[in-house]
């Protein structure tokens, strides 16, 4: 039995439980609706040239601030990215505008006529960075794909990440020079080759694209032309199940995200985290692109507060389930 001073204590104390569980979940739901960062994603040009990335948000996830800009050379650019993300990076190359005011692309255009591309995808043949954040295992997964083909070099490197097999990811050649004959992709305009397109996009061969009857890991297999890719860039994804080779894991990281990245011998760099010796072009080349040797800076939502929020959260939701 309790004595009615004692009850009242208690009462006070469920009351100020609840009150504050109520108000952090309240806080919560507003962090959710002006949405939660988790990660930050730093584009970086390091090409010769000027590149307009595009960036496609999956179905269902939170757009990110912009779909499409314009990277001089040199120049990088950082986004917030929301918990859960997925979606499709790329780079967009030799970029006008018409006399109509109407932009376009020779390579990767999204086809919305402006910078921003509003929802829309690549053309292919286009270099693609792929992300799906805190998915299985709360693992963000993410690769480098040629599975639409190529056209610039594009590599991703996980920053202060753990966990999983969080390495560096890659092209870093210029497969445009390499390109064979039936795939290459040329431009009025400009000489030599511009993108290198998939047996897929060149030929529609079910046995390329693993469509119909080939439409699983079994019989969808590695053709000379996936190959040319492979042996190019061992890290990307040559064809559509090519995943075991191409798909990489990290917990808690932000990405660096650079255009034509530059290799430095392992002996003169630092490693990036996780490295785990094979390689993204060259077995004697790993990428460190000198503008990650100083670090690039992580978003202002940092990770951090999410990290201090949810085992809170959690653990106050075991108390009232057990209570
Ligand atoms: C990285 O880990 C994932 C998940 O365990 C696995 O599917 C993939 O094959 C691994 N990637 C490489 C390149 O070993």
């Amino acid at each position: 039995m309790l004595l009615e001073a004692e009850r009242g204590v208690l009462e006070q104390f469920v009351r100020s439980q609840v009150s504050s569980s109520i108000s952090l979940v309240f806080l919560l739901t507003l962090l959710f609706i002006s949405g939660i960062y988790s990660a930050s994603f730093t584009i970086s040009n390091n090409c010769p040239y000027t590149v307009w990335p595009g960036v496609l948000s999956g179905a269902g996830t939170e757009a990110l601030s912009s779909t499409g800009f314009v990277l001089q050379k040199g120049e990088s650019k950082t986004l917030s990215v929301p918990v859960g993300w997925s979606g499709r990076l790329w780079g967009r190359t030799l970029c006008s505008e018409d006399s109509t005011g109407k932009f376009s692309c020779v390579t990767g255009d999204c086809g919305s006529g402006k910078i921003e591309c509003t929802g829309d995808g690549a053309a292919p043949p286009a270099t693609l960075v792929e992300f799906t954040l805190n998915g299985a295992g709360g693992l963000d997964f993410y690769d480098v794909s040629l599975v639409d083909g190529y056209n610039l070099p594009m590599v991703i490197q996980p920053k202060d990440g753990s966990g999983g097999n969080c390495s560096v990811t890659g092209c870093l050649g210029d497969i445009n020079k390499g390109c064979p004959s039936e795939l290459k992709v040329t431009s009025v305009d400009s000489s030599g080759n511009v993108a290198c397109k998939s047996a897929c996009n060149a030929f529609g061969d079910a046995q390329y694209c693993c469509s119909g009857e080939y439409g699983n890991p079994n019989t969808c297999k590695p053709s000379s032309f996936s190959e040319f890719f492979k042996t190019a860039c061992p890290r990307a994804y040559s064809y559509a199940y090519d995943d075991g080779t191409s798909t990489f894991t990290c917990a808690n990281a932000d990405y660096l995200i650079t255009f034509c990245a530059t290799s430095t011998s392992r002996k003169s760099g630092k490693n990036p985290k996780g490295e785990d010796g094979s390689s993204l072009n060259d077995a004697a080349m790993i990428f460190l692109g000198g503008s990650y040797a100083s670090g690039a800076s992580s978003s202002s939502l940092s990770k951090g507060g999410e990290m201090m929020i949810l085992p809170k959260v959690q653990i106050i939701l075991q108390w009232k389930l057990r209570g």
